[in-house]
């Protein structure tokens, strides 16, 4: 059985000031079967790892370096990440595809490098608008999957995100059957890579303008093992109605 997670995302968002919403964080008591993790901005990750340890729930990154160290101004590799206190990294994000040009190349050296210092990265495939009125999606997905995934992956180094970019932040959310379609694919892609063991114990988040309103119809569909949230993990009550959600799908 895969464990289900939940995983909050804060991209650029928050400062000591949000200290707070990490302390009403750590009074949830979510359910020892789910993992529940937050990815802070790199400035918040100890903290957040102190003030969150109590309640077990994991902190992570955003991003990392495919380089162990050396001149990369502005950098951060996955071993600082570790010794931060991460578990986690996001991979791939398609903000930072967008942003920094990320191709899947690069996010899977990057992938690597968590991988051999221990973490579990999280690898981010999504379609544009574009591509899924073009009847691209699969192909965009297949293509994303075969370069970004390392092949060193397993069940526990390995969680992949979908998160298609037009439901990012809009508040659109994909109908429960194009989630599940995106889903059931992926689940047979790293069956077919990988075969069937390791494929079916990769756990695989669905992202995009999740919140507890639509959480538990999500976590209805197959091969969805939980949910990778942008700005409803920024308020302790609104990412903690997904949690809930979680625990009883
Ligand atoms: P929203 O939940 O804000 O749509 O963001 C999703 C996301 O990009 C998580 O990585």
């Amino acid at each position: 059985m895969r464990r289900k997670l939940a995983a909050g995302n804060w991209k650029m968002n928050g400062t000591g000031a949000a200290l707070g919403e990490l302390q009403a964080l750590s009074q949830l008591h979510p359910s020892p079967r789910i993992d529940i993790l937050l990815c802070p901005p790199a400035t918040l990750l100890h903290r957040a790892g102190q003030a969150l340890e109590s309640a077990g729930i994991s902190v992570g990154g955003q991003d990392c370096h495919a380089q162990a160290s050396g001149a990369h101004t502005g950098d951060i590799s996955a071993e600082m990440l570790k010794d931060a206190g991460a578990e986690y990294v996001i991979l791939g994000h398609s903000e930072r595809r967008q942003d920094h040009g990320e191709s899947d190349d690069a996010v899977r050296a990057k992938a690597r490098a968590a991988m051999d210092n221990g973490l579990t990265a999280i690898i981010c495939v999504g379609e544009s608008l574009e591509q899924r009125e073009a009847a691209n999606t699969l192909d965009i997905i297949g293509g994303q999957l075969s370069g970004s995934i390392p092949d060193q992956s397993t069940g526990e180094n390995l969680v992949v995100a979908y998160e298609p970019i037009w439901a990012i932040g809009t508040g659109k959310v994909p109908t429960l059957d194009q989630i599940g379609d995106v889903h059931d694919f992926i689940r047979a892609r790293l069956e077919r890579r990988f075969g069937e063991g390791v494929g079916r114990s990769v756990r695989l988040l669905y992202g995009g303008s999740v919140k507890p309103s639509n959480a538990a119809e999500i976590f209805g569909v197959s091969n969805v093992d939980g949910a990778l949230v942008g700005g409803a993990s920024l308020k302790a009550a609104d990412f903690s109605g997904i949690i809930t959600a979680l625990e009883s799908a």
